[in-house]
């Protein structure tokens, strides 16, 4: 028989990570030492009162039923640590569970959306932040970030005639993949524009226990009026090391989050309920864990921006995420050409930018998921291939 399948999924493609992927392989087979930066998922363990919460919760048999909705107590947990770790007042109507941001994401242009309308995405973008758009039917209408507005959109460069066909507007502060924070200023600016167009905010919050030099993380519902004209999504996945879990929240605006439950409503039975009670355990218990291990990532992140420009690559220091973005050394005509070069060369696996959207072409990114004595090793092993001066 011959099977065709959607003509949409002709939009996405796999391109460049299956080609690293097997370069990858290729190298491992062959022995050579692998570095690889390439993936966002912590190497940090999960807290063991967490452990614990999830493992008790599975000895229950009637805990493997669906779960049809949030528990109560789950969200009274997300109300109060809004409360104690942003001061923000929420009521329990105003959040929902999502099976991780990624899939809210993806969806919330599906609740939203009329294929009339336009969405506002960064360039570079997080993958998924297009794909909601494009789940949504609408348009998409890329605003750049550069690096000399220190990554943050200029409103004033986006077209009238666009603003005001916006449904809603993707942000992300600290922002992967750029490793940027956003003043307080940007956000009352961001409100500002929202607010004159009509657009609904949706503040992608999926780092803010992930920020350096003593700089405040917060919360976009911290800014006055922010919870009339948009939502934020929550994720545990980086703060508690809780990526495979599938645990996230959308918080914020009521009209958006009753949408969002109605169509969550017809394609899911609920969040795993162990996975709720870990959820519960993260969010109500200590929280020291999370800033010893925000330092350890500062850590991770000096050794690595300060080394590469030890041996002479200059790049900026992260302002937050667990991530670092570096533009390529001179004489690479792309990133794709330098990823694969410095593969090749030193076993080093990190992602090209143009990954990310036409305003990543030219740089990289890296993860910070090694420890600090293997990125130094890295960092000497870069240094000896003589890749960063090969081209000048
Ligand atoms: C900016 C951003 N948003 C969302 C996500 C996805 O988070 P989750 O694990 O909650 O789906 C990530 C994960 O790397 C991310 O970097």
């Amino acid at each position: 028989m011959n099977i065709e399948v959607s003509k949409r999924l002709s939009h996405f493609q796999t391109g460049i990570f299956a080609a690293l992927n097997e370069k990858k392989d290729a190298l491992v087979k062959s022995g050579k030492k692998v570095y690889n930066l390439s993936v966002g998922t912590p190497d940090f363990p999960v807290a063991e009162h967490i452990q614990n919460a999830l493992i008790d919760a599975a000895k229950d048999p009637d805990n493997f039923h669906y779960a049809l909705k949030d528990l109560p107590e789950m969200l009274e947990a997300v109300k109060d640590y809004y409360k104690k770790r942003f001061g923000v007042e929420i009521s329990t109507d105003e959040i929902t569970s999502v099976n991780g941001s990624q899939e809210g994401i993806a969806h919330i242009g599906m609740a939203l959306c009329n294929p009339e309308d336009v969405v506002l995405l960064p360039n570079p973008g997080y993958p998924v932040f297009e794909v909601g758009s494009f789940f949504g039917r609408a348009q998409s209408y890329y605003y750049d970030l550069k690096e000399e507005n220190n990554f943050l959109p200029r409103f004033d460069e986006i077209p009238e005639e666009i603003a005001k066909k916006a449904k809603y507007i993707m942000v992300s502060y600290p922002y992967n993949p750029v490793c940027a924070i956003a003043p307080k200023s940007f956000y009352e600016e961001l409100i500002a524009f929202a607010k004159k167009y009509n657009i609904i905010i949706v503040h992608d919050n999926a780092y803010s226990d992930i920020i350096y030099d003593g700089v405040y993380g917060g919360s976009f519902l911290e800014f006055e009026g922010a919870k009339e004209l948009g939502v934020e999504l929550f994720s545990l996945s980086k703060s508690f090391n809780l990526t495979g879990a599938r645990v996230s929240f959308v918080v914020g605006n009521k009209k958006v989050i009753d949408a969002i439950k109605l169509l969550r409503s017809q394609y899911d039975f609920g969040m795993f309920i162990p996975i709720q009670k870990a959820a519960i355990a993260a969010l109500t218990g200590p929280l020291d864990g999370v800033k010893a291990q925000c330092a350890k990532y500062q850590e991770r992140r000096d050794v690595l921006c300060g080394g590469l420009r030890s041996i002479g690559w200059d790049i900026r220091d992260s302002q937050g995420t667990m991530f670092a973005w570096a533009k390529i050394p001179e004489g690479f005509s792309s990133s794709q050409e330098f990823c694969m070069e410095l593969m090749e060369k030193t076993g080093v696996i990190c992602t090209p930018g143009d990954a990310f959207g036409s305003m990543g072409e030219g740089y990289v990114r890296f993860a910070l998921v090694l420890p600090v004595e293997v990125m130094r090793e890295m960092i000497d092993v870069i240094d000896k291939s003589g890749i960063l001066h090969s081209r000048s």
